[in-house]
């Protein structure tokens, strides 16, 4: 038998192994990887347990407390906590997101919804200025932006009840490295000279972001992040108590109190994490879990995969001019209903069984010219999405018995509302602006946004975060998920049909050129990689397609395939982490 492959699959792993973690270590794969090395894009190779995200440290921790014997929610969590020291911009205590869980042991797939909640009292028309038009300032950079955090109840909700480590464990490796400090990378240099402009204008983010004498930290500084070390340690010995009543709450609320701020100590007392049900269903040989509301994701990555089921995507060819003009219908309709039905499932009653419902899909699809775009003005009357500046992250776990937690969490911009709270070291999010800030009114763009997403006390602003794992022949096969505001949903549905339709790799599958098309505005933003000649022909059946400038999304995806795994982060941002073992 020629053997040759089969060593050079050995040979490929070892070496991508030895990038990833600095080590290789005997594998025990019962089966052989096979790699296809044609391929353009190859992904990362680990045997028995693997962390994707945005950032290399965090994810390393997320590594190694897989190999010291903590399950794929201890990894998570440590992740989560990490980030929150070494990517500020996105990692966070002060925002809130999404964790699914696959457990292997009983087939069970688990949501956690720890979304942020608007403070008692706020109101509908809080951010409107007495001409009626939207105060952006206090709507994203006040300490009226932000919402009760959810991150802190969420990670240990999911650990307390998922995880098999204590919270001093997995909390050690984030105290460490906000107390001994970081080397600064090029990433981390780059978003605070670049995307952290605005942390300046806080006197207390200044202290903290920059040196003292004002200017950015240069790569290879050490950064030490003594508050935040502070606060980290309060979470480790005393739980969410330390965050939603105790001295942590103490800090925030005379920072809400000295600056008009809303969240009082009730609200956060009454913050709660919330378990809910997955979104899912089923596209072909696949079955695709998803983000049910609060976030919009789940409902229309499965919305879109329906309409889409029953045509030949292969036949158009990957990113032919046919199979994005049949994607970016498909996408003006699934936003279009967006803009109406999805919002907080606990005041608004979403109409999630009816949107991800296959007949439904089918008369959608109907509504597709395959010849011809159809005007978003005709699909219904003007709602607009808040489509503004985003940031988010995700990050993927897995372990070779097939365990796997898709996570993502935010701050919503980038480094939130700039705002951090004195003595915690610690940024708030402004997801406040997630709400629809001029419902029934035209907003900044003459168009109207949906009534469901009003801003009410105590509710989650609807969200786009999209954590996904999909299920080939029952067994779990893909974690992904991505940030990008409005762009998350596209990001992870082509991430998916990539994968399940045009049988790329993981890696592939996150870095081939995306479009995205949101309804309004009526136009389809095409990354560089699509060419001029499906541009041009795109634009013949009747669409504006805007090329170029801004990416869209970063995924950071696991596939397991015959007992290994394959990562990949993509690389659309610096600072990516694949780390495996
Ligand atoms: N803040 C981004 C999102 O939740 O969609």
């Amino acid at each position: 038998m020629n053997r040759l492959p089969q060593l050079l699959i050995a040979l490929l792993t070892l070496c991508l192994l030895t990038a990833s973690t600095g080590f290789a270590r005997e594998t025990t794969a019962d089966q052989p990887l096979i790699i296809d090395f044609n391929e353009r894009f190859l992904p990362v190779v680990a045997r028995h347990g693997m962390v994707v995200g945005p950032e290399q440290l965090a994810t390393e921790i997320g590594s190694r407390i897989l190999q010291q014997g903590g399950n794929v929610v201890d990894a998570a969590v440590a992740t989560g906590f990490a980030l929150a020291v070494t990517y500020p911009r996105a990692g966070n205590l002060g925002g809130g997101g999404f964790m699914l869980i696959h457990l292997a042991e009983g087939n069970r797939q688990l949501f956690i919804d720890y979304r942020e909640t608007a403070p008692a009292a706020a109101s509908r028309d809080m951010f409107l200025l007495p001409d009626g038009k939207e105060d952006l300032m206090r709507e994203y950079f006040s300490l009226q932006a932000s919402g009760v955090p959810g991150t802190v109840a969420g990670m240990l909700y999911a650990l307390e009840t998922y995880g098999s480590m204590s919270r001093q464990q997995v909390l050690a490796p984030a105290i460490a490295l906000a107390e001994e400090g970081i080397a600064v990378s090029f990433a981390l240099n780059y978003e605070l000279a670049t995307g952290g402009q605005r942390l300046r204008d806080d006197p207390e983010s200044l202290r903290l972001f920059f040196k003292p004498d004002g200017i950015p930290y240069e790569i290879g500084d050490t950064w030490r992040q003594p508050d935040l070390a502070w606060t980290l340690r309060q979470i480790a010995d005393q739980g969410a108590e330390a965050f939603y009543r105790g001295e942590i709450a103490q800090r925030i609320v005379a920072a809400m109190e000295a600056g008009n701020g809303l969240i009082t100590r009730q609200d956060l007392a009454d913050y709660r994490a919330i378990e809910r049900p997955p979104v899912r269903g089923h596209f072909r040989e696949f079955e695709v879990v998803s983000a049910p509301p609060p976030s919009s994701g789940g409902v229309h990555i499965l919305q879109i995969l329906n309409m889409l089921e029953a045509d030949n995507l292969v036949a158009l060819g990957h990113n032919s001019a046919a199979y994005l003009h049949l994607l970016a219908e498909s996408m003006k309709l699934a936003y279009a209903d967006r803009s109406q039905y999805l919002a907080d499932p606990d005041y608004f009653d979403v109409p999630v069984a009816q949107l991800t419902d296959k007949a439904y899909a089918a008369r959608q699809r109907k509504l597709i010219d395959p010849g011809r775009a159809t005007p978003s003005t005709t699909i219904a009357p003007g709602r607009e999405l808040h489509a503004r500046s985003k940031d988010t992250t995700h990050y993927s776990v897995a372990d070779a018995k097939g365990n796997m937690v898709s996570n993502t969490y935010t701050l919503n911009a980038s480094f939130g509302s700039a705002i951090a709270v004195p003595g915690t070291g610690k940024l708030l999010n402004n997801e406040m602006g997630d709400f629809a800030a001029v419902p029934g009114k035209p907003n900044l763009f003459g168009l109207v946004q949906g009534e469901s997403n009003r801003i009410e006390g105590g509710k989650r602003p609807l969200s786009s975060m999209s954590p996904t794992i999909v299920y080939r022949q029952g067994k779990p096969w893909l974690a992904t998920g991505s940030p990008g505001g409005s762009r998350i949903i596209t990001t992870v549905l082509q991430t998916l049909l990539n994968a399940m339709v045009f049988d790329m790799n993981v890696a592939a599958a996150g870095i081939n050129a995306r479009i995205h098309h949101q309804w309004l505005p009526d136009e389809i933003l095409a990354e560089d990689g699509i060419s001029p000649d499906t541009v041009r022909l795109l634009e013949q059946m009747g669409h504006k397609v805007v090329l170029g400038g801004r990416t869209i999304g970063r995924t950071e995806s696991i596939m397991i395939r015959d007992g290994w795994l394959l990562g990949a982060t993509d690389t659309r941002r610096p600072g990516g982490w694949v780390a495996g073992y």
